[in-house]
């Protein structure tokens, strides 16, 4: 299992740190468990933005950082070493681990918190927080109503709050080359299991079962578990884009479209691949197959430093329109269609998201008014398609209820890109062939 150094994480800190003013004040709590159901909750998932400065995975816990403090500049706040509790929920690091291990200059117990904060606020020149967090922001208030009935006359309070969630944003969307090996690892692991849910797909067999394959794999090779909910779609459910039910029984004859991803350290793959049931394409998913593996393939291609993907998204849909005006499912003029917008009956969402810790991933995607420029280390996905519903009006009832979408993940490098997911065949004769039952390695290049 690979993990990054606590070091990585102190400079983060640092790093972060060192882009504030003196007395800056940061604050980041963890997540929180959710109930499922009466006494269970829900796996816990720690917060992408406490992870990536911490690399600590418990709830109830608060990161702060005070730039310049003389009694340290990096806090965490956790929960106690606790006998009982801890034979019922698992053993927690505590306070005394938390220093040593976690790099910190000081540690406290999650209840010490109340008292701690309204003293550092009193110091802090400004504060910064991810402002749309509500609950933490009351708080906050409240904090700082005590630091004023604490300090009284003495009380010297920051004037102002600002959102240091765009801050991190910035930090997160450049992948480090330490990231980019654990997003390396998800998306090898992601592509084995697509290549597992093709070998075994049969007709008569169950969406959920493709899931269950899927989600086997991920957690043989040491994932947490999907990024997010596994799709797996078949016949017409695969133009309904957000399908997570997976319920119904797969057809001879239709395509399945799978988008899932496995989790790997926090760091999301994101993957879709669409093949047929039986291992052979039809003639009409032949052709809308090719169509959609053609504007990913140009995407791919176009991808570099200082292109926008507001330019990879133009030249996909110009791609897809063309070809469907070719294969008459639109008529009329390919400029027009795009200016109108009617290719949205059949392409109706983005190319591309930035990935990462989040499917989908924190940073900007416009400044100033502009689409931004791709830089090395960027990491995102490339996922064309084309969905034609099975009540599409004045469709041949032959295209009706054909979904593809054909999804890799990139990482922008000093000259071009690399496909994370190649592992993954996505040509027709390679996904034929690993269907047929071809030699793993020839048909994975
Ligand atoms: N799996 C979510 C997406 O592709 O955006
Ligand atoms: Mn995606
Ligand atoms: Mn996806």
């Amino acid at each position: 299992m690979k993990h990054l150094a606590v070091e990585t994480f102190i400079n983060r800190r640092q790093k972060l740190m060192d882009s504030l003013p003196n007395q800056a004040l940061l604050l980041v709590p963890s997540a929180t468990l959710v109930t499922r159901s009466r006494d269970t909750e829900h796996p816990f998932r720690q917060d992408s933005d406490f992870w990536y400065l911490t690399g600590f995975n418990e709830p109830d816990a608060f990161l702060v950082l005070m730039k310049g403090n003389p009694q340290g500049e990096q806090l965490l706040f956790s929960q106690p070493k606790d006998k009982l509790m801890e034979t019922w929920t698992g053993v927690r690091l505590g306070q005394d681990a938390a220093v040593i291990q976690l790099g910190f200059d000081q540690a406290f117990t999650f209840a010490e918190i109340d008292d701690q904060l309204p003293k550092l606020l009193n110091q802090a020149s400004e504060v910064w927080m991810p402002i749309e967090d509500e609950a933490l922001y009351s708080r906050y208030l409240v904090w700082r109503q005590r630091a004023r009935a604490m300090f009284k006359k003495q009380a010297n309070l920051p004037s102002r709050v600002v959102d240091l969630s765009q801050q991190l944003s910035e930090m997160r969307l450049i992948k480090a080359p330490e990231e980019i090996e654990l997003m390396k690892e998800a998306a090898r692991i992601s592509a084995e299991a697509h290549c597992r849910a093709m070998q075994v797909c049969r007709p008569g067999m169950y969406e959920y079962q493709l899931e269950a394959e899927l989600e086997h794999e991920f957690k043989m090779q040491a994932a947490s578990g999907p990024a997010y909910g596994s799709i797996v779609g078949s016949g017409e459910n695969a133009c309904v884009l957000h399908y997570v039910e997976n319920k119904d029984v797969m057809q001879a004859g239709d395509l399945v479209l799978i988008d899932a991803g496995a989790e790997y350290q926090g760091y999301a793959g994101d993957i879709t691949r669409t093949f047929p049931v039986s291992g052979v394409f039809s003639l009409q998913q032949k052709q809308l197959y090719n169509l959609v593996l053609k504007a990913n393939q140009l995407a791919i291609s176009l991808t570099r430093p200082g292109v926008s993907l507001d330019e990879l998204h133009q030249a996909t849909v110009h791609c897809l329109v063309t070809g469907l005006v070719e294969l008459e499912l639109l008529k009329g003029d390919v400029e027009q269609l795009i200016k109108t917008e009617a290719y949205k009956d059949f392409y109706m969402h983005g190319t591309s998201h930035w990935l990462g810790l989040d499917v989908h991933d924190v940073g900007l995607y416009w400044q100033e008014g502009k689409p931004r420029l791709l830089e090395p280390g960027m990491v995102f996905t490339i996922e064309p398609g084309l969905y034609i519903s099975p009540d599409q009006q004045g469709i041949d009832p032959l295209w009706q209820g054909i979904g593809i979408r054909i999804e890799d993940d990139v990482l922008v490098t000093e000259t071009a890109c690399e496909v994370l997911t190649a592992a993954v065949p996505k040509t027709i004769e390679g996904i034929e062939g690993l269907m047929k039952g071809e030699s793993y390695a020839a048909t994975r290049v």
